[in-house]
């Protein structure tokens, strides 16, 4: 049985049995600060779990892209050296919404596993948590397992969270025995063994707590279930094979990667160590990237980072000194492409990332490993922390890269060495801190309970609303707030545009007969509520009571214009520059927009024109603009943008300019793009690698950045006096002089200037330059000669200067205050110093250049 038919049956199987068949949601979790990547096929149901969102459906199941490195399950170090361990996976599952529970996952699991896969019950064995006497029951009663194969197992074994806060509970895992010729081989070894031949295939998860951030349980509004079967381990039990990377999902792969690199697999293990890294990493840094993961020196794409830098290191130990792994990329997207069709939609921006990478570290990784040589103590077969950090800060090694090669050479690395100066630097560079995971558990505690709030702000800017809940700044409830005080206000309805999709919040008031708060920013909790941030400006607020909500109009036009603008310059950068942009972050703002995309060129003049004009006719055509509510499928399959794909929420709001552009937004619009009025592009610009950024003005923010432009240039014209047509050529002639000035100062040493007199050598010239190019120059001598005497003249504007400096030995021989003495006395001038440096100016009527070369004014 492949991979393909595994999957499909896996699904096919859930479907019969009433589960939603749901996409994979993206690596990139969302609205979720606690997580680095997608780790498991429960993390798009988190909120569904937790109570915070309801679906239409109450069971699903999916086959979902899984990233574990970085983050509470990471398994980076692993890779390559086991059978098992993978960077990027993909796990099968399938999940109750407090819907069945125990007894039904557990008979689903297991009917699949013997009846649809065929796997001979007799290999089987199960663990459970070990408190769990109900799950022990339903195995051995419902499904007739013995009872000594039911193996209790703690709490490390058999209880699940996704991470430090979230969805948790026990759980019970299906393992294979895979026979006695696998893994310690030892006559004695169990499922209790850590070796591979107890194989654990899937695991079954029955979610009844949430983990807050100090550690406590709380139960689950409902029980869940929550599974997770390895689509790799599976695939290799499933077509007999021993390790994953025999399975057709990396076989393929493995012989591209020994194509590139004329060699084969399994025929020396150190090669083929080498060759199992590049095939997982090649699959995690695709689909990393094309799920918007760019690499970076923070964060997910820090990790991405170490992925590409491990896996080039292992294809230096096979040989290239040149980027290879971007031409592998075909290799995965045959492989996964028709079952996950953004790694093709995204294959050309996929491969400039990963080239551009790979150039940029080449030479640094070259140097860094024959630095690391160097570095390590022979004698004690140590690397010091102060050079493992040497090696991370100068040569951007990761660390776990400099273990990497250490480990194989057996080397110890002071980890806690590299942890101090990795520290300090951080507290030199004290950087962002990220915005609290605590305010928003609060802030949802104190709401629990409360009716979704109704935003009826797409059509209404006025709106009576009952203020259902008020929050103190502490977020405690409170019933009153008065005059003076900032609170937080939730209503049961609210024509306050929230902050989100990249467009800023309403401004506005709340108020009724004599009493006025000023709302000063609005922003969306779980999804749910509508929190506006407001000061009293006048009266007392109470809760319950119904108040008047009215927005800023005119603000709230100019943001639509802004954001309907976005949508024409998104359509606007793809018609030009090609499928490959893909919006990266946007802002969307009363005076100006901003607009982030994947892009790995500088635009042109010409380009930035073309899309201006572009958009503008657009806005003269004066297109409607329509929005409407549809199936997520079905607007994707109508060609809507996604930009979000991680949540298949059932129903999305589609913005639609026909013809032009079609994209799922919650954002606020006009009704036609003729009220955009004008559009103008102020700046281009790259934002990280790979990611440049537009920022535009439309309407009478563009209007007025155009006067401004045209006020400046009336200055200058006046200043300059000339007019519009003649600037350009006055401005070549102002910079006639001053290039003319700039060759002067360019000073070249001359060794036929020197001069020896006893043990010193005299430097003396004359020179175009004021002072300090003197000082500069004169520097530049003494470093270069040993046991100097340096004059130099330089004639700056009316005036003639003079400095001197002694270097070396000479000190004992002169003076430079006595040499520029001296000179001041012949010249009438007016200087001094010390007797290393000193100087002097003279008004170049007095001055004699002839005179300079007088030997007698220097001994
Ligand atoms: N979420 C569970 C796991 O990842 C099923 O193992």
């Amino acid at each position: 049985m492949n991979s393909k038919i595994v999957r499909e049956t896996f699904l096919e199987y859930y479907e019969k049995n009433y589960h939603k068949r749901v996409k994979s949601s993206s690596l990139v979790p969302q609205d979720d600060s606690t997580l680095l990547f997608t780790n498991a096929g429960m993390v798009q149901f988190k909120n569904v779990f937790l109570g915070n969102e309801k679906r239409e459906y109450k069971r699903a199941c999916s086959s979902q892209k899984c990233v574990r490195a970085g983050g509470k399950h990471n398994d980076l170090e692993n890779v390559g050296y086991t059978a098992r361990h993978h960077t990027f996976f993909e796990m099968l599952g399938n999940f109750s919404f407090g819907d069945y529970f125990k007894k039904e996952a557990i008979h689903y699991a297991w009917d699949l596993v013997t009846d649809v896969y065929g796997l001979p019950k007799e290999k089987l064995w199960i663990t459970i948590f070990k408190e769990d006497d109900e799950a022990f029951d339903i195995w051995h009663k419902q499904e007739g397992i013995d009872t000594s194969r039911i193996i209790r197992m703690g709490e490390k074994d058999n209880f699940w969270s996704m991470g430090d806060t979230g969805p948790c509970g026990p759980c019970s895992e299906i393992h294979i025995d895979q026979g006695k010729d696998v893994g310690c081989k030892r006559p004695e070894c169990s499922i209790e063994c850590d070796c591979d031949r107890f194989l654990e295939i899937w695991n079954l998860v029955f979610m009844q707590f949430n983990r807050s951030t100090d550690g406590k349980l709380t139960p689950l509004p409902k029980p869940s279930i929550d599974t997770g079967m390895g689509l790799e381990r599976v695939s290799a039990i499933l077509e007999s094979v021993y390790s994953n990377f025999d399975t057709d999902l990396f076989v393929p792969i493995i012989n591209d990667i020994c194509n590139y690199f004329s060699v084969e697999y399994k025929h020396n293990e150190s090669a083929d160590v080498s060759l199992r890294v590049i095939a997982d990493h090649l699959r995690a840094m695709d689909f990393l990237i094309s799920d918007g993961v760019l690499p970076d020196k923070e964060g997910r794409g820090y990790v991405l980072r170490k992925i590409i830098r491990r896996a080039m290191r292992y294809g230096a130990k096979l040989g290239t000194k040149d980027p290879f792994l971007y031409k592998l990329v075909d290799s995965v997207n045959r492989s996964l492409g028709d079952i996950y069709p953004e790694i093709i939609q995204n294959e050309i921006f996929v491969k400039n990332t990963i080239k551009q990478e790979e150039e940029q570290f080449l030479t640094t990784l070259e140097e860094g490993l024959a630095l690391f040589d160097k570095l390590v103590d022979k004698a004690d077969n140590i690397l010091d922390g102060q050079k493992a950090f040497k090696l991370y800060d100068t040569y951007g090694f990761p660390i776990d890269l400099t273990l990497d090669i250490a480990k194989e050479q057996n080397i110890f690395v002071d980890l806690e060495g590299f942890n101090k100066h990795l520290e300090m630097q951080r507290q030199r560079s004290k950087s962002t801190l990220s915005i609290g995971v605590d305010l928003k558990d609060t802030l949802g505690l104190a709401l629990k309970d409360l009716k979704q709030t109704e935003f009826v702000g797409y059509d209404k800017f006025e709106e009576q609303g009952s203020l259902l809940s008020i929050l103190d700044m502490d977020l405690k409830n409170v019933n009153v707030v008065k005059e003076g005080d900032s609170a937080y206000f939730v209503f049961d309805k609210t024509p306050f545009y929230a902050n989100s999709g990249g467009q800023v919040a309403d401004s506005g008031y709340i108020h009724s007969d004599n009493l006025k708060a000023f709302v000063e920013d609005v922003f969306k909790h779980l999804n749910k509520y509508f929190v506006h941030k407001v000061k009293i400006l006048e009266g007392e607020f109470k809760k319950d009571n119904k108040y008047t909500l009215s927005i800023n109009t005119a603000r709230r036009k100019d943001t639509a214009r802004h954001h309907s603008a976005v949508h024409l310059l998104d359509s606007a950068l793809i018609k030009k520059l090609g499928n490959n942009i893909k919006q990266a972050g946007s802002l969307v703002e009363p005076d100006r927009l901003r607009f982030d995309f994947t892009h790995n060129s500088k635009l042109t003049d010409e380009e930035i024109r073309d899309i201006e004009i572009m958009v503008n006719v657009w806005i003269q055509e004066a297109y409607p603009v329509k929005t409407n509510i549809m199936k997520i499928k079905d607007a994707i399959e109508s060609g809507a943008i996604a930009i979000f794909t991680e949540k298949y929420d059932e129903l999305v709001r589609v913005v639609e300019i026909e013809g032009v552009s079609k994209e799922l937004c919650g954002g606020t619009h006009v009704k036609n793009t003729g009220e955009i009025g004008f559009f103008k592009i102020i700046s281009e610009e790259a934002l990280s690698k790979g990611v440049r950024r537009i920022e535009a003005k439309v309407g009478m923010a563009a209007y007025d950045y155009v006067i401004k432009l045209e006020k400046t240039l009336n200055l200058v014209l006046k200043e300059l006096s000339t007019n519009i047509d003649e600037l350009p050529k006055r401005i070549v002639d102002l910079k006639q002089p001053a290039k003319e000035t700039l060759k002067l100062f360019r000073f070249e040493f001359n060794q036929s200037k020197l001069k020896k007199i006893g043990e010193c050598n005299f430097y003396i010239d004359f020179l175009d330059g004021d002072i300090e190019t003197l000082k500069k120059y004169g520097d530049t001598i003494k470093n270069t000669v040993k046991d100097a005497v340096v004059v130099l003249y330089g004639k700056f504007e009316e005036k003639v200067y003079i400095v001197c400096m002694i270097s070396g030995n000479c000190k004992n021989y002169f003076k430079a205050n006595d040499i520029v003495k001296k000179i001041c006395n012949k010249f009438g001038a007016k200087g001094g110093g010390k007797e290393l440096y000193a100087q002097a100016g003279v008004n170049s009527d007095k001055f004699n250049a002839n005179a300079i070369f007088d030997e007698s004014l220097y001994i």
